[in-house]
Order: structure tokens, then C-alpha cells, then sequence
């Protein structure tokens, strides 16, 4: 048996918000907008979100602190100006850590919890989640996960209910228009490993397979275009590839490359998407021993021959290395090998194959 859930109304295509915004009108009377400092304001996101909202005469506050990768104090912070301003609900205008850090702002704002039980539960029903995103990559706009930096378990760690589905998603392409080369590099790659992850995943089901192949097709067609002035078309299928990609893993979760990448985007500050690029091709050798027919379906759409094909593309692309010390392997690998990645992964995953993919990384 399988189960399919993907609660989040999604509307897709340029100026879906001033065309469906009125969408919003169900949720409340004053929403709480959830922005990094910049961005939000530069793309026109916010600029959209404010005039719709203005028209339906839905009053509306901003936080614009979200930090990358955000902190428990930062969405405690937010939670704390959403509870006092008495918001309905919280739109989350951004990457995935301004649309992570609203699902847990809204999560808070209902919820009294310390630090252990945010990333536990139980959990009573947050506020309406609303999300914009504005780049191609995370996937958050239609998933239950929020992810943040956890000082206390010294990485990454999500916060993974079906309680904070965005309740609406508006998916407009041209918010992505001004997105810097390296991080339309680094979503993009990050967007293709939910897709591959998602499917080979212990937890992929019928229904996300097929979400997972269309996700890599429309990705796929475009990765060797990354770099340089890209068309609306080509961001549209960008978008319509992650998001895709979000429906595939918010049904079977990430997998080892992201387990794995987390370590190395809080102790080496490397990107999301860099880090699992950078972790992917080996990830896939794995996968042809484990999962021959699907990884041979993944190097068919993609137009690759197989994961060292992959692995000189990301090399061209991403050009990083990251040099580890023994204690350092030992320490991400203690760290990678409770997460729920590392079981979600289709291959038997022992302390010293964590480890091998760690070393593997000095050889890019
Ligand atoms: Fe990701």
C-alpha cells in the first residue's frame, strides 16, 4: 500500500498572485510576511504580495530577518512579533529558509515548546501557511518539512509535520528572474537531487515516481544551461521542475545526500545545493548496485551515461573541494547516521559508507 498527500493549493505562472490572490481572503484579516533581508523587495515579491493584499484589505507586517539556513532564535523572535501583532496567518516570501522559517514562526505562534519539543511534537494546528517561493531549488512551497540550524544538536534539523503543509502556494517564475548564477547553480542542483533522491527512496511510492520522472525531465532538459542570462521559459521550467520535486520528497523524504550534505553546511558554510551536489554522484554509484533499473532511468532522462558522467558535469558546475580531517569525517558520519535520511536510503548504509562519500570529496 501506498499513501498520497499533498494538501497545498498551488497556483503556478506569472502574476498568479494579482490573478488568485483573492485566495487569501479565507485566511484571515492580518498576515505576517516572512522575508531575508533583501530579496523579497529586489524581485517583486513582496512588492505583489503587498498590492493584492492592500486590494483585499488584509492588513499585513513584515519580518525581513531571516537569516540562510535560520536559527531557533530568529523564528522564535518572529513567533514572538506574530503573537503580539496577533496575526491570522504567515506568508513565507523567499528560498527555503525564509519559507521554513514561516512554517515554524506559524507553528510557534499556536505552540509553547522549548527546543527539544520543536523538532518532536507533539503539536497542536499552526497558523494558515501561505508560501512565495523565489528561487528553483528547495521545494519547501509544497512540503511539511521546515528545516533549521539546531545549536544543540550541532547541525541541521527539521521540523517534519503534515500539520505546516502550506495551506496556499503561489509559484510565479518571474520572481527568479534577477537570481544570481551561483545560486541558480545551486538550487537547480539541489531541486535534481530531491527528484533523484525522492526516487530512489525507500519511501517512493507509484505516484511520486511519476512526479519524479516529469521533475527531471523538465530539469534535465536545462542543466546545461545553468550559467548566464536565462529566459522566462527556461526559469518557468526551473520552477515547475523543483516544485515538482517538492511534491516527490514531501511523500518519501530526502535521502542520504542530504543526511550527509546537512554536516557540511554548518560546519563548512557550504550552500545547500553545493553540498549536495557535490555528494550526489557518488550517492548514485551506490544506487546503480542497489537500484540498477531506476538509476538507469534516471541517466536516460537526463541524458548522462552514469554517475561519473554526472560526476564531471558537477565538477564543470561546481568546481569545489572540501578537504575533511579524520576527526571531522568521524564526527559528520556520528552526526549523519541517526537521521532519518540515512533510513529512507535504498542501499545498507554503514558508518564506513558514510565515510567513503566524505573522503571521496577532497578528490573533486
Ligand atoms: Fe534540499
Amino acid at each position: 500500500m501506498f499513501m498520497y498527500e499533498m494538501p497545498t493549493r498551488l497556483y503556478f505562472g506569472k502574476n498568479c498572485i494579482a490573478q488568485s490572490g483573492a485566495a487569501l481572503q479565507q485566511l484571515g484579516k492580518k498576515a505576517l510576511l516572512v522575508t531575508g533581508r533583501h530579496s523579497a523587495k529586489i524581485n517583486g515579491s513582496q512588492q505583489a504580495l503587498a498590492d493584492t493584499l492592500d486590494r483585499l484589505g488584509i492588513s499585513w507586517i513584515v519580518f525581513d530577518e531571516v537569516e540562510n539556513n535560520p536559527s531557533i532564535a530568529t523564528v522564535r523572535k518572529a513567533a514572538a512579533l506574530g503573537r503580539e501583532q496577533q496575526v491570522d496567518f504567515v506568508i513565507g516570501i523567499g528560498g527555503g529558509s525564509p519559507m521554513d522559517a514561516a512554517k515554524v514562526i506559524a507553528l510557534l505562534c499556536t505552540n509553547e515548546m522549548d527546543d527539544a519539543v520543536l523538532f518532536t511534537g507533539p503539536y497542536s494546528k499552526p497558523l494558515p501557511i501561505v508560501t512565495v517561493p523565489t528561487t528553483s531549488g528547495t521545494g519547501s512551497e509544497v512540503t511539511k518539512v521546515g528545516v533549521l540550524t539546531n545549536p544543540h544538536a550541532g547541525t541541521k534539523q527539521s521540523v517534519n509535520t503534515p500539520l505546516i503543509f502550506p495551506v496556499l502556494s503561489f509559484a510565479d517564475p518571474s520572481f527568479t528572474m534577477s537570481v544570481s548564477e551561483t545560486v541558480t547553480v545551486d538550487t537547480a542542483v539541489d531541486a535534481l537531487s530531491h527528484a533523484v533522491e525522492g526516487y530512489m527512496s525507500r519511501k517512493s511510492t507509484p505516484v511520486s515516481d511519476v512526479w519524479a520522472e516529469e521533475a527531471l525531465r523538465f530539469l534535465g532538459m536545462h542543466l546545461t544551461e545553468l550559467r548566464g542570462e536565462l529566459s522566462y521559459a527556461v526559469r518557468e521550467d526551473l520552477m515547475y521542475g523543483s516544485t515538482l520535486a517538492g511534491i516527490v520528497i514531501a511523500q518519501t523524504g530526502t535521502t542520504l545526500v542530504h543526511g550527509m550534505g546537512y554536516q557540511l553546511t554548518y560546519y563548512k558554510g557550504l550552500a545547500h545545493g553545493r553540498a549536495n551536489g557535490l555528494l550526489l554522484p557518488r550517492y548514485m554509484e551506490l544506487m546503480e548496485a542497489s537500484m540498477p533499473d531506476k538509476a538507469e532511468k534516471v541517466w536516460e532522462i537526463l541524458g548522462l551515461s552514469g554517475w561519473r558522467d554526472l560526476a564531471s558535469f558537477i565538477k564543470d558546475i561546481m568546481p569545489d573541494s572540501v578537504d575533511l580531517t579524520a576527526s571531522e569525517i568521524d564526527s559528520y558520519v556520528a552526526l549523519t547516521m541517526p537521521a532519518r535520511a540515512v533510513q529512507n536510503t535504498s542501499y545498507d548504509i554503514t558508518p564506513e559508507v558514510v565515510a567513503s562519500l566524505y573522503r571521496h570529496l577532497k578528490t573533486k
